[in-house]
């Protein structure tokens, strides 16, 4: 299975629709909770990092036997040092982001912690955030 979500930037109204339609989809189909749970963690982050750090993307969600691939893509203006961006409490959150509940700088840390394999890569004309959470033998609990 495989699925597509536009992320639209600056709209909090529509931020985390990605997130929720992959967990309708993962919980549909009776996956234990706490794979549910990490997989949603993660996608929820990134899209928020979309919403809120960058002109706009899309995001594709893969089902897979044994994992889920979630890309994150967008358009810029990229993560300007990736290392930084991934260190706990770091963040260029704007007041209005903070207003919003985001910003404590714990989105990129959490997903790493959540996902398989996390692959980050940026450039001024975008960010890609691959994510992969595997089920059975190599699960993380
Ligand atoms: N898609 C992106 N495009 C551009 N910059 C990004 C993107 N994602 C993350 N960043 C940069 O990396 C920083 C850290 O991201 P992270 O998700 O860890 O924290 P945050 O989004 O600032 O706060 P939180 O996720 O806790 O609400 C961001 O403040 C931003 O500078
Ligand atoms: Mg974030």
């Amino acid at each position: 299975m495989v699925k597509e979500y536009q992320i639209i930037a600056r709209n909090y109204d529509l931020a985390g629709r990605a997130s929720s339609d992959i967990k309708r989809t993962l919980k549909s189909l009776e996956l234990p909770w706490h794979f549910v749970k990490r997989v949603c963690a993660a996608s929820y982050e990134a899209e928020i990092n979309v919403v809120i750090h960058s002109v706009g993307g899309y995001a594709t969600f893969e089902l897979k036997d044994d994992q889920v691939i979630l890309d994150f893509f967008d358009d810029g203006p990229g993560i300007e040092n990736i290392d930084l961006a991934m260190m706990e409490g770091y963040s260029t959150a704007s007041e209005l982001d903070h207003a919003n509940g985001f910003g404590a700088g714990m989105g990129l840390p959490n997903m790493k912690r959540s996902a398989d394999v996390m692959e980050v890569t940026s450039d001024p004309l975008g960010t890609h955030i691959h994510l992969i959470f595997y089920r059975g033998p190599y699960e993380k609990s």
